[in-house]
C-alpha cells in the first residue's frame, strides 16, 4: 500500500479526501469523520452525549453502575468525620440511601419504593452538609436546589425541570449517572400553602410547585426543557427518567413545633393530662421537632401526597454551646484548621484557645443562624491579623484567646530569643 494512504484505526478504511481525519492527542491514532459520527449516534442512543471529562474510573462498579455501596454504619463513621453530632438524622440518611442503591441494583418482581428522606431542624444546623458529605462519600451525581426559587410552568423562574437540569450537569453531562443521583430540594418549608400552621405569608404557588415536584419525586420521565439546557450544546430536548433519583428534602420549618405541641397537648387532654399543657408548651422546639406526624406536615401546609413521598421524615437538633466547640476545631476540614493552613502560609503558627472557641460559640448561638455564623465571626477576629501579619517578619505565632481584639496575642522572633 503506498506510504501516504491514511487508515482509519478505528474501522481500518481507507481515509479518501474529502472525509476529514481526526488525529489523537499524541498523533499515534487516526480516526475519520464516518466513525465519529457512528460513534455519536451510539452515544446519543444511550442518552449519553460527550462530556468533557471521562468518567473516573472509581465512580463504577464492577457491574458497571455508579454508586458505591457502603454499609450504614461505615456511612455514618464517615458522616462522623465531618458533621458533628445529628446523629438520628445520620443514621437514618445511612440506611436510606443504602437501601436505596441496594434497591437500584436488585432485580425482582417485588418493586422497593424509594426512600426519599425530609430532614427538619433549624437553619445552620448541618441538613445541607449533610446531604452534600454523603454524596461525596457515594460518588453519585449531587445537585441542590433551593425550592424557593422554583415556580409552577408558566411563571417567570426556574421551573422543577431546572432541578434536573442541575444533576445533569453534575453528572458531567452523562444522563444515566445522573439518573442514579441525589437531588437535595432545600428550603421545602417555605412552598408550603398559606394555612393555619404558618404564621408567614406564603407564596401562593407554593402548592403548584409541590405538585410538579411531586411528579419527578414517585419517578417520571422528564423532558429537561428548552429553558433549561439554554447553556448546553444540544441539539435535541432530553428524556431523563427519575425513577431512581434519591430526593432528599430539607426545610427548617418554623412554627411547626407549636402545631405539634397543639396536637400533642390536645390528645393529651383527652386522656386527661390537660395540665400538663403549659409545660409542654416550653420544650425546645429541637425537642419537640422529635414527635412531628404527617398530620402536622399537613397543617403546616405541604401537600399530603408530597408528604407521601417522603417516608423518612428525621429532625436534626439545634446546635447548643458544646456542638459549637467541636465544629468549630474537630472535623476534617474544620473552619479552625482552614484558619490556620491560611496562616501557616506566611510563617506564622495560628492558635485558639478553649476560652476563645466557647466564646465564639456563646457569640454565634447569639446570632440565631446556626454554625453558619462561626465563620463570620472569626473573620471579624482575625481580620487585622491577617492584615498585618503577612508583613510583620518576625511574627511566628498568634494566639488568639476571646473575640476580642486585645485577646489576640502576637508572640515574635525577638521576644522568643529574649526568653531564650
Ligand atoms: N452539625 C454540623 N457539623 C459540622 N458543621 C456544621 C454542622 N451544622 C452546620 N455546620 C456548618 O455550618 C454551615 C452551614 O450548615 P448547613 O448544612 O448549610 O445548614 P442548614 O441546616 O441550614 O442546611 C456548614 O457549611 C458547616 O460549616
Ligand atoms: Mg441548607
Amino acid at each position: 500500500m503506498p506510504k501516504n494512504v491514511l487508515i482509519c484505526n478505528f474501522c481500518n478504511q481507507k481515509i479518501i479526501s474529502p472525509k476529514r481525519i481526526f488525529r489523537s492527542p499524541a498523533n499515534k491514532f487516526l480516526i475519520c469523520e464516518d466513525c465519529i459520527r457512528s460513534c455519536y449516534k451510539a452515544c446519543e442512543k444511550d442518552k449519553v452525549y460527550f462530556t468533557s471529562s471521562a468518567r473516573r474510573e472509581s465512580d463504577i462498579k464492577p457491574d458497571g453502575k455508579p454508586g458505591k455501596k457502603i454499609p450504614p454504619r461505615a456511612i455514618k463513621e464517615e458522616l462522623d468525620k465531618y458533621v458533628i453530632g445529628q446523629d438520628d438524622a445520620k443514621i437514618a440518611l445511612a440506611i436510606a440511601v443504602y437501601n436505596h442503591y441496594k434497591m437500584l441494583d436488585i432485580h425482582s418482581d417485588v418493586k422497593i419504593s424509594k426512600s426519599n428522606i425530609l430532614l427538619i431542624g433549624p437553619t445552620g444546623s448541618g441538613k445541607t452538609l449533610l446531604a452534600q458529605t454523603i454524596a461525596g462519600l457515594l460518588d453519585v451525581p449531587f445537585a441542590i436546589a433551593d425550592c424557593t426559587s422554583l415556580t409552577e410552568a408558566g411563571y417567570i423562574g426556574d421551573d422543577v425541570e431546572s432541578v434536573l437540569w442541575k444533576l445533569i450537569s453534575a453528572a458531567d453531562g452523562d444522563i444515566t449517572r445522573a439518573e442514579r443521583g441525589i437531588i437535595f430540594l432545600d428550603e421545602v418549608d417555605k412552598l408550603a400553602k398559606t394555612d393555619i400552621g404558618a404564621s408567614l405569608t406564603k407564596d401562593p404557588s407554593g402548592e403548584g410547585v409541590q405538585q410538579a415536584l411531586l411528579k419527578l419525586i414517585e419517578g417520571t420521565t422528564a423532558n429537561v426543557s428548552e429553558h433549561n439546557r439554554r447553556k448546553l450544546p444540544m441539539e435535541q430536548g432530553l428524556q431523563v427518567n427519575t425513577e431512581n433519583i434519591l430526593f432528599i428534602c430539607g426545610g427548617a420549618f418554623p412554627g411547626l413545633d407549636k402545631i405539634i405541641n397543639r396536637r400533642t397537648a390536645s390528645s393529651e387532654k383527652c386522656i386527661g393530662f390537660g395540665a400538663d399543657v403549659e409545660k409542654k408548651e416550653t420544650r425546645p422546639p429541637g425537642e419537640t421537632l422529635k414527635n412531628v406526624e404527617t398530620e402536622d406536615l399537613v397543617k403546616y401546609g405541604l401537600i399530603p401526597e408530597f408528604i407521601g413521598r417522603l417516608p423518612v421524615i428525621v429532625s436534626l437538633d439545634e446546635l447548643d454551646e458544646d456542638a459549637m466547640v467541636d465544629i468549630l476545631a474537630k472535623p476534617q476540614n474544620s473552619i479552625v484548621s482552614q484558619y490556620r493552613k491560611l496562616m501557616e502560609y506566611d510563617g506564622i503558627e495560628l492558635v485558639f484557645t478553649e476560652r476563645a472557641l466557647r466564646e465564639i460559640a456563646r457569640e454565634t448561638l447569639k446570632k440565631k443562624t446556626g454554625a453558619r455564623g462561626l465563620r463570620n465571626i472569626i473573620e471579624g477576629i482575625l481580620r487585622e491579623s491577617m492584615y498585618t501579619l503577612p508583613s510583620d517578619e518576625e511574627a511566628e505565632k498568634c494566639i488568639v484567646d476571646g473575640i476580642t481584639r486585645d485577646k489576640i496575642h502576637i508572640e515574635r522572633q525577638s521576644e522568643t530569643m529574649a526568653v531564650c
